[in-house]
């Protein structure tokens, strides 16, 4: 019989593991069961701490509800998410628009919209013109490519966080034109503090952060053939452009308006302008979505089959 100790229960536990039938769930499940051990033995992990780990993980459990994802807010707050990003684009066969954050606050079945339609139902605020095209990695226009918006209005706020969630605002679903080109209207988004009222709050208070995000209008943009896009366009001005609390900024999506841009389609709103490549999709290209609409998350539809 095989002594337990703190060195060999790794080995131990790996070994009764090791009948797992899916070869890619071993190689995961082997991968976490030697990091959390080699993190339990690192910190020198005591019973208090982690009673209290497992306190503050089922916390964000019952936090979650069919309009709040804890668990990706703390996946995005630990940089998990942003990571997870990169190994995605690292993946594609191209390099198009790198990935950013899909968040908590993504609702699957936003308002159809024609191009030129505002995303805001009564628009408050500055408003302004988004335009471009979708483009493949060569620069060709993508027809009628499917780009999917969501933000927050003026005041840093998202539907969801509203008094009835269950109202779609501030989200639409356009398709590009033949060419690939898109426009739209919206108001000028305002940066905001990440949910900070469930214990991801209280672990980002703990560490001494600010909890901002950077002002951001979100895109998940699609075409048969193509790699899915899950991104974000940040802007330039806002004071947490570099010290976004979730890690989703990358210089390539800092963006700014322009005022009086000719070549935009709403030329008297500032705009901004940018064009989305799509890299071509390979075979095994899964879902870019880190991420998905909290109430798929709560009902179980969002799991992966084995
Ligand atoms: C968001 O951009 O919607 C978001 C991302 C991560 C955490 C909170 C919000
Ligand atoms: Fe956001």
């Amino acid at each position: 019989m095989l002594a337990i100790d703190e060195q060999t229960i790794t080995d131990a536990a790996l070994e009764q593991m090791s009948e797992t039938r899916d070869p890619r769930l071993k190689q995961i499940m082997a991968c976490l069961v030697k990091h959390l051990h080699a993190f339990a033995r690192e910190a020198d992990l005591t019973p208090e701490e982690w009673i209290d780990g497992i306190k503050f993980l089922t916390a964000v459990g019952q936090t979650c509800t069919p309009y709040r994802q804890e668990f990706i807010l703390l996946s995005d707050t630990l940089g998990l998410s942003s990571l997870i990003n990169s190994l995605h684009d690292r993946r594609a066969a191209e390099k198009g628009t790198k990935t950013s954050l899909l968040g908590p606050f993504y609702r699957q079945d936003s308002p159809q919209r024609q191009l030129g339609e505002s995303i805001m139902a009564n628009p408050a605020g500055p408003q302004i013109c988004i335009y471009g095209r979708v483009v493949d990695t060569a620069g060709k226009g993508i027809p009628n490519a499917s780009v999917q918006i969501w933000q927050t209005d003026d005041e840093g706020v998202y539907d969801l966080q509203r008094n009835d969630p269950s109202v779609m605002d501030l989200r639409g679903w356009y398709h590009a034109d033949a060419e690939g080109r898109y426009h739209l209207r919206t108001v000028r988004p305002l940066g905001y503090m990440i949910p900070m009222d469930g214990p991801v709050g209280d672990m980002i208070r703990a560490q001494g952060r600010h909890g901002y995000r950077p002002a951001h209008i979100h895109f998940l943009i699609g075409a048969p053939g193509y790699r899915e896009l899950v991104t974000a366009l940040y802007l330039r001005t806002d004071d947490h452009i570099d010290s976004d609390t979730v890690f989703g900024v990358t210089e390539s999506l800092v963006t700014e308006t322009v005022t009086r841009d000719p070549g935009s389609p709403i030329s008297d709103l500032p705009s901004i302008h940018f064009d989305f490549q799509l890299a071509a999709a390979k075979e095994e290209d899964a879902s870019g979505r880190v991420g998905a609409d909290p109430s798929q998350i709560t009902k179980g539809t969002a799991r992966t089959s084995h």
